[in-house]
């Protein structure tokens, strides 16, 4: 790698939309203008002596990709420059940086609180994978304040919640939540993938880790799958970095490069994204079939106040709830042209999915109802598409209903 020129400012004096075009870029002797994709297992030493250095860290350059990869550090720098995180750590999926993030800390014997409205995937993390290594799990209602404060034990080590939530959009009070971790020597994990780091800081409102599946907006155009974790430097060197090493959920070099550049975009794609959906969650609350809409920017949403204090937009996506459960739901994806059905999120197309039926489908019905997913409830991700196609392509679902 050859040393750039010394800056006037540093990356992170720079404004947002640059440091995500030019963060983290490290260049090779070439000077290339794109970042470059290091798709290598390893690295060669020059001598026995610089490999056992590289080894006891007395001489710094990569070893092996699973420890770290060139443009794997270029995507976790321009990671922690748009989160204002000191230290990040790339994962191969959102759900390795979801259990990294809890079992890097956790011990047998210690004890976690999370928020019952999570993705079914991180509810098996806390209800069913935890306890299998003798560490507790409390499910709390993560809004209200008093039960994260009731569910507290002697050991509670770590506290976890998604805001908003998938799929019902419940917004829980971070800056609340950190205080009452810390009130007892405990830590706050967010998953922040439904606010996206540009619309929602968790480490400014106390907490002490964020996660990210960044298979959603942060590739954004539904290619590659990967996760980051971020924190303070402390953080990540006592709980997470050798954990990763160790365990190997590493991302591939070339998802790292392929999210590096959708970086650059993602301002552009987030924020056209939101207008959409501002405009989609007012058009489907105006539907005879539609018994409510839920997005955080309506006023009409339950914890509307506290969203707009802790967010700077309301997202992406806008869940829906037919009159008529689970029939009604499949005839309006059925009638759907524009939008796809399919699970993911934060995607440029836009993607339907009935979670009762999918996402949730391994948490029992009445479980699932106690968590607010009924069966006529529909998580829409709004994309890039223009916005008189998606509201057609809609009137025609909630016609169909
Ligand atoms: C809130 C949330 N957290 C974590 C994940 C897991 O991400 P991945 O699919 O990249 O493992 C998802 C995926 O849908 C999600 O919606």
């Amino acid at each position: 790698m050859t040393d750039n020129k010394p800056p006037r400012k540093s990356m992170r004096e720079l404004r947002p939309a640059t440091r995500l075009v030019h963060g983290g870029t490290m260049r090779s002797q070439f000077g290339e203008m794109s970042e470059a994709l290091f798709l290598t297992q390893g690295f060669a030493y020059e001598s026995m002596e610089q490999a056992e250095a590289r080894f006891t860290g007395a001489s710094p350059g990569f070893q092996y990709s699973r420890f770290g990869n060139p443009t794997v550090a270029m995507f976790e720098e321009r990671m922690a420059l748009l989160e204002g995180a000191e230290a990040a750590r790339a994962t191969a999926t959102g759900m390795a940086a979801v259990t990294a993030s809890m079992l890097g800390q956790l011990r047998a014997g210690d004890h976690v609180v999370a928020a019952k409205a999570l993705f079914g995937s991180c509810r098996f993390i806390v209800e069913d994978l935890l306890p299998c290594y003798g560490i507790a799990s409390t499910l709390v209602d993560g809004s209200d304040l008093a039960q994260w404060r009731s569910a507290i034990r002697p050991n509670t080590k770590v506290f976890f919640l998604e805001s908003p939530t998938n799929p019902q959009l419940e917004i829980i009070d971070i800056q609340a939540v950190a205080e009452i971790a810390h009130s007892v020597g405990g830590t706050l994990v967010v998953d922040n993938v439904f606010a996206t780091p540009l619309l929602q800081s968790p480490l400014k409102l106390g907490a002490d880790c964020v996660v990210y599946s960044a298979t959603k907006h942060v590739d954004g155009q539904g290619r590659v799958l990967g996760g980051c974790i971020l924190g303070s430097e402390e953080f990540i060197m006592k709980n997470i970095h050798n954990f990763l090493r160790q365990t190997g959920p590493a991302m591939s070099p070339f998802n790292a490069w392929v999210m590096l550049k959708s970086l650059e975009t993602l301002p552009l794609r987030v924020m056209q994204q939101v207008r959409n959906a501002e405009r989609v969650a007012d058009f489907l609350a105006e539907q005879k079939s539609v018994e409510r809409v839920l997005y955080p920017w309506r006023k009409d949403h339950p914890q509307h106040e506290l969203a707009r204090r802790q967010m700077s937009a309301g997202g992406t996506v806008v869940v829906l709830d037919l009159v008529g459960g689970k029939e009604a739901a499949f005839r309006f994806g059925n009638a759907l042209e524009v939008v796809k059905l399919s699970n993911n999120l934060g995607d440029s197309k836009s993607i339907l999915t009935h979670p009762a039926t999918t996402t949730h489908q391994r948490i029992p019905r009445a479980t699932r109802e106690d968590m607010g997913i009924g069966e006529g409830m529909l998580r829409l991700s709004v994309g890039l598409e223009d916005i008189d196609d998606l509201l057609e392509d809609l009137k025609a679902a909630a016609d169909a209903v």
